[in-house]
């Protein structure tokens, strides 16, 4: 190495000696003829000092400029008692520069990376280098690569074996679009880039191997939110003969020792566990964050024979009146905003009545009858039909109406999903998770006459109202896997050109298995508390799937396209 030590690691046990350090000049002070240089690199900050007496060093030094790299040969020396930095490790000391060579130079920077620096954050992806270089961006991606070897471990502990499944591959359709690759070799056909490797992993099981991982790329073609990207990494595994509590055990032990060896925190277990129908009915969403602690209150009682028509007519249809207590009363004004964001959520409005000390007011109050037993608060009220449909405009208005009371972190397993769901815009059934997931034995027998009530042996693990992780129980039965294809739509043929393989690898012996995939960047972006989960991605994408430092996607050479027997059409 061209340096002794890093620039972080100096301290007063080494005064008197000589150090070589190189580094970015990160901060440049002139106090009255003598030079501060501030070097810093990934480990930390260190200062130098440039006394006028060594007048060529000086001289040269006069030159810097900030993020130029530096190489500079010194003796460490205490600082003066006033000048003490006790916020910096290094802050006791300081180096005299004997010797001095600049390594590289730089144009002004358009930003310094710093973490105090504001920046939009597109000019920060077009500088992706630069960004990175903050200390923040760096601790992020440093804990992401703490947490990736602590998960390898811990599976490889557990019995996992990790296993690469392709990238080139077959469309294996989950819900989202696919990214496809033309073939070279065979014109009109393409490879797809898989979005997870649900597939491959369950073929692995059926190959015998006991338990799989893989920490794993997986790409859809969707559009973006702020927690989702179009290339993400899964924690992704399965095993044979699990039941739904081993899947559970594994994944809290999981958390127990991340929070253990890298919080240094005592992290709770069993999470709590709800059902997709209790999730719904009590928070409106099957993702709560529980940190709210408001629950949907039930009106029908209070307004079980009311003279407001549109409710009457709501009950008479045998519809929900459901209700969220606030304690905060809120403006007219307020009032307002709300309701125009819940028609925008696709409410068709949203009523309201106070209740304090046992009168009753507002909109809704001279429809409340005198004793009603309500607790003092601002109520707001939404009416519609007995579906998951009101129960996830409640969820909606739950998370308008209130913010988080802590910043504890809320693990909760949600499970017992719908096996599928009704796709109003194509008028069929879609699976509600995926279709590989095992129905519920007890429900078999209504798979084909009434698929909408089965449920699933599916769960999900929710962290703070987000999605951290999905899994299920899979159908190792292929004939269960076939009845459960054809009542999505695909036929006989459809199954057996884009499945044929993995419904071979079923129909061979495959044993009873069942997984988990945890979103791996969203955990990491969650743990370190992030507004995004870009900023734990090295190079991540914007909202419109680009990538704004190499610029990616782009055109690409005719002669390309020509090989692979692609023509664009305007
Ligand atoms: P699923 O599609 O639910 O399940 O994905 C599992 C987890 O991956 C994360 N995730 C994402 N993270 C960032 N950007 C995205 N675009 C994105 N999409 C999903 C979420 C999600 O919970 N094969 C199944 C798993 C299984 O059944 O074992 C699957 O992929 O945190």
């Amino acid at each position: 190495m061209i340096r002794t030590h890093n620039c972080g690691e100096l301290s007063e046990i080494i005064v008197g000696n000589e150090v070589t350090l190189v580094g970015w000049v990160s901060r440049i002070r002139d106090l009255g003829g003598v030079l501060f240089i501030e070097l810093r690199d990934m480990y930390g900050r260190v200062q130098l000092v440039v006394e006028p007496s060594r007048a060529d060093v000086f001289k040269q030094a006069k030159e810097v400029s900030l993020y130029y790299v530096l190489k500079a040969k010194g003796i460490v020396r205490n600082r003066p008692e006033n000048m003490i930095n006790p916020e910096l490790p290094t802050g006791k000391i300081e180096v005299e520069v004997r010797d001095f060579e600049v390594l590289n130079t730089t144009p002004p920077l358009p930003f310094l990376p710093e973490d105090d620096v504001k920046v939009q954050e597109d000019t920060r992806l077009s500088w992706r280098f630069l960004d990175l270089r903050r200390p923040r961006m760096q601790r992020n991606l440093v804990f992401r690569h703490e947490l990736l070897q602590l998960v390898r471990n811990f599976l490889s502990s557990k019995g996992f074996i990790e296993i690469e499944t392709p990238f080139l591959t077959k469309s294996t359709p989950e819900g989202a679009r696919d990214f496809i690759v033309p073939s070279r070799n065979f014109p009109g056909k393409f490879y797809a880039l898989p979005q997870s490797p649900q597939l491959y992993k369950q073929i692995l099981i059926s190959s015998g191997f006991d338990r799989y991982f893989q920490i794993v790329r997986c790409f859809r073609d969707e559009d973006l939110r702020q927690d989702r990207q179009p290339e993400f990494t899964q924690i992704d595994l399965e095993m044979s003969y699990p039941e739904i509590d081993d899947i559970f055990l594994l994944i809290e032990e999981l958390f127990v020792n991340i929070f253990d060896k890298l919080f240094n925190k005592k992290l709770a277990t069993p999470f709590q566990r709800i059902s997709y129908h209790e999730s719904l009915t009590k928070y409106g969403s099957d993702k709560p964050d529980l940190r709210i602690k408001e629950e949907i209150i039930d009106l029908a009682v209070i307004f079980s024979s009311t003279d407001n028509a549109l409710l009457s007519k709501i009950i008479a249809e045998g519809g929900k009146i459901l209700a969220l207590r606030s304690e905060k009363v809120f403006s007219r004004k307020e009032i307002e905003d709300i309701r125009n964001k819940m028609i925008a959520e696709g409410a068709e409005g949203v009523l309201y009545f106070n209740a304090f000390g046992g009168e009753f007011s507002g909109q809704l109050g001279k429809y409340i009858p005198p004793y009603s037993c309500l607790d003092n608060g601002q109520y707001f009220v939404i009416a519609g039909p007995d579906d998951y449909k009101t129960y996830s405009l409640m969820g909606k208005l739950r998370n308008i109406l209130f913010r988080p009371e802590d910043d504890d972190f809320k693990f909760l397993w949600v499970h017992d999903f719908p096996l599928f769901e009704w796709n109003e815009e194509e008028q069929r059934i879609d699976p509600c998770h995926h279709m590989f997931t095992q129905p519920r034995e007890e429900d078999i027998s209504i798979l084909e006459t009434n698929p909408l009530k089965v449920i699933g042996n599916q769960y999900d693990l929710v962290l703070n109202g987000v999605e951290i992780a999905s899994g299920s129980i899979r159908n190792h039965n292929v004939n269960i896997q076939r009845k459960i294809m054809k009542l999505i739509g695909l036929d006989d043929d459809k199954i057996e050109r884009d499945f044929g393989f993995l419904m071979k690898a079923l129909e061979y012996g495959a044993p009873p298995h069942g997984g988990i995939a945890l979103g791996f960047d969203r955990i990491v972006a969650m743990l370190l508390r992030l507004d995004s989960i870009r900023d734990c991605i090295a190079f991540p994408k914007t909202t419109s799937a680009q990538a704004l430092f190499e610029l990616a996607p782009n055109d690409v050479d005719p002669k390309q396209l020509k090989e692979l027997h692609l023509k664009i059409e305007e």
